[in-house]
Parts: C-alpha cells; sequence; structure tokens
C-alpha cells in the first residue's frame, strides 16, 4: 500500500458528536528503531514483543464545530494538560491530509496510563497508538454513515483499520506503529518480510516457536527524572553519524537471523542479538556528535548482575534498553518464579525507590465499548 491508499474521499455532511474509547500497549523492541528520514520513515527494519500491562487508554470526545483551524483539549488522568498540545499539534498538522475531518471537529482527549507517567517509561508509543486508534473508530463511523468513503470501495476491513491505525500512530511517533497488534511486529521493510513497510507496522507472519510464548518483560525502573535527550533529537544524531551506514545494514541482519531464532526457540541466539542491539542502540548514542550517555551506574549493576547470572544458572534471562536508563527483563515463563526471586534478591537495591513492573507479552490493542 500506498500514502495515497490513505487518503479518504469526502462528502461534506459530518456527524454532530460523540466519544470513542481505545486501550492500546507500549512495545519493547528487540531490532531496535534508531535514526528516520523525512516524514517518520525509518532508517532501518525493527520488531517488537507487543506488551500487555503497560497501556495507555484514551477516550475520545467530539463535537462538530463552525470555526476554522484544530480545536481540542488533553487531560491526563483527569487533570488538563497544556504542555502536551505542541507535540498534539504536530501530530494534527502530519496526519490531517488522511484524515481531514480533525478539522470538522473540537477533541477532548482524556488520557490515563497504568505506569506512572514520571516512571521513565516512554508513553508516546501507547499514547500516540491510542490516539490514532479512536481517530481510526471515528473514521469508522463516518464511513458507516456513508460520509466518507475510503478508498477502496470494500475495503473498510479490518485489516485496512489496522493499517492505517498503524500508519497514522507512526506519525505521532514511530515505535508506536508496532503497538496496535501483537504479539511480535515488524515495521520497516525487509528483504525476507514480503509485508513489510516502511508506512506501518505488520503482525509477524512467520512460525514462532513454544519457547517464546508469554514471554516475561519485568522492566527495573533505573530513573524516573526526565531525558537529557529526546528520542527525537537522538534518530535525528544519526544523520551524518560516521558509523549510521553500518549499523542500518546489521540491523536488517539481525531481523534475517531472528526469523530462523523464532522458527527454531533458539534462546542463545536470541540473547545474542537482543543485547547486542541494545548495547549496539546506546553506543550510538555515545558516537554521536554531540554524544550523550542515557545509562546510569545502576543500568550496568544490572546487565552484569544479569550476566553472572546466566553464567551461574543456565538461566535464558536477558536485558534491552530503550533509549533510557531503564532496563527491560526479557525471560522465558517457565523461568518465571526464579527471576523474579532473582530480581527482589539482587536488583532491586538498584531500580529507584525498588519500582519495576512485570509484564508479558501481550497481543494488541482494545476497543472499549
Ligand atoms: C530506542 O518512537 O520514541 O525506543 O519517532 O521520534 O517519536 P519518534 O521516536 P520513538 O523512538 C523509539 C526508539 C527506541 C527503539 C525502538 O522502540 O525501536
Amino acid at each position: 500500500m500506498t500514502e495515497q491508499d490513505f487518503i479518504p474521499k469526502y462528502s461534506p455532511e459530518i456527524l454532530s458528536n460523540g466519544s470513542v474509547t481505545w486501550e492500546s500497549p507500549s512495545n519493547i523492541a528487540l531490532v531496535k528503531y534508531w535514526g528516520k528520514k523525512e516524514n517518520q520513515i525509518p532508517a532501518n527494519p525493527s520488531i517488537s514483543f507487543t506488551l500487555s500491562g503497560c497501556k495507555t487508554t484514551t477516550t475520545l470526545s467530539y463535537t462538530k464545530k463552525m470555526s476554522e483551524g484544530y480545536s481540542f483539549e488533553v487531560w491526563l488522568e483527569g487533570v488538563e494538560k497544556e504542555s502536551f498540545k505542541p507535540k498534539i499539534e504536530t501530530f494534527f498538522k502530519r496526519i490531517e491530509a488522511y484524515v481531514p475531518f480533525i478539522k470538522e471537529y473540537h477533541f477532548k482527549i482524556e488520557t490515563s496510563n497504568t505506569f506512572p507517567h514520571s516512571s521513565g517509561i516512554a508513553s508516546s508509543a501507547s499514547g500516540m497508538s491510542a490516539l490514532a486508534l479512536c481517530l481510526m473508530s471515528v473514521e469508522k463511523e463516518l464511513s458507516d454513515v456513508n460520509v466518507i468513503q475510503s478508498v477502496s470501495e470494500e475495503s473498510f476491513d479490518d485489516d485496512y483499520f489496522n493499517k492505517k491505525a498503524s500508519f497514522l500512530a507512526r506519525l505521532g511517533s514511530g515505535s508506536a506503529c508496532r503497538s496496535i497488534e501483537g504479539d511480535l511486529v515488524g515495521w520497516g521493510w525487509h528483504k525476507d518480510i514480503e509485508e513489510s513497510s516502511d508506512l506501518y507496522g505488520v503482525k509477524y507472519p512467520f512460525e514462532v516457536h513454544d519457547n517464546f510464548k508469554n514471554y516475561q518483560d519485568t522492566i527495573l525502573l533505573v530513573d524516573k527524572g526526565e531525558k537529557q535527550v529526546s528520542s527525537t533529537v537522538g534518530h535525528g544524531l544519526m544523520h551524518n553519524h560516521p558509523f549510521a551506514e553500518h549499523r542500518f545494514e546489521q540491523a536488517h541482519e539481525n531481523l534475517s537471523s531472528l526469523i530462523n531464532v523464532f522458527k527454531e526457540g533458539d534462546l542463545n541466539a536470541f540473547i545474542e542479538i537482543v543485547e547486542s542491539e541494545a548495547l549496539t542502540l546506546h553506543a550510538m548514542m555515545m558516537t554521536s556528535m554531540p554524544y550523550f550517555i542515557l545509562m546510569k551506574p545502576n543500568t550496568l549493576e544490572i546487565i552484569n548482575k544479569t550476566w553472572r547470572y546466566r553464567n551461574d544458572t543456565g538461566s535464558k534471562l536477558c536485558f534491552t534498553l530503550d533509549a533510557g536508563a531503564n532496563v527491560h527483563l526479557l525471560y522465558p515463563e517457565s523461568e518465571s518464579k526464579e527471576v523474579v526471586e532473582f530480581i527482589k534478591n539482587e536488583l532491586v537495591a538498584h531500580c529507584q525507590n525498588g519500582q519495576y513492573i512485570c509484564d508479558q507479552i501481550g497481543f494488541g490493542a482494545k476497543k472499549i465499548a
């Protein structure tokens, strides 16, 4: 599909008001998206586990208006958030051609997260995907009353709905396009995945071994402070980065290798790819100009203790990192009991206020009746 496929045809009449609610999860990348081109096109393909417990719930209420321009208010956990408006304004500008009805309504966006906003867990993936899904539900309601004709006549099926929701979410925040579905989602063109696209995330189409079923992700909250460098700035520093081209190729290769790893259930190879991806992401930050470090001493303590635990016990526990100091510990469900014990005994001491969140692979966003 191309961008053109997401531009709807319009008739002037419009629904007067209504409200929709979606719940959408966060995701954790195994092969990382780091570096992008114009219009939120990724510099390399990425793949992620969709999470289950870490999610955002968003209600979008819409009222027909007469005035020109965008009109919206944003509320987080019952408190109006002026500070969220610029990001949403940018999002609206990027998506206007694909959802032209956004100019016709005043929106009230009410959102809440299952994880604390200041936890250092990025809410952009779950938040932007929830908002994109709400807008798609409005588009669907408009199309049901024939106000909008979707591009191809037969088309407003679930596949189109999800693809366009992912397409819109990507324009809000790149990684958000991987949160619509689950349990494994790829984003960015890759030669071995025919349906892959730079424009939206696609559900991983190949066989996945039972070893990865209900894979666990425990997020250790190392530093809950505001990051010194945002992801968006970090992505920008991949332009003219001395190692960028090689890094982008490496992501393609790692994704190719993962296809066999998922099929065979090869946990040792999985660990090697996932940990290398995490450290490469941070190595790219450290070798940008200007350079920066997002890991904290406790991040390294946790990594070292994880390696020691794996050596001592033969466990398949591994770590990955986002663009921050927090550590995601990934492990098979069969090891849950032992790993949680290990976390409590050895790692909690390195978490800010002893905080961690136990999550696992999930199956994507849900519409709330
Ligand atoms: C390190 O999706 O937050 O988490 O597109 O600028 O909003 P923007 O960036 P964002 O970048 C996330 C980067 C990452 C890796 C990943 O999730 O693949």
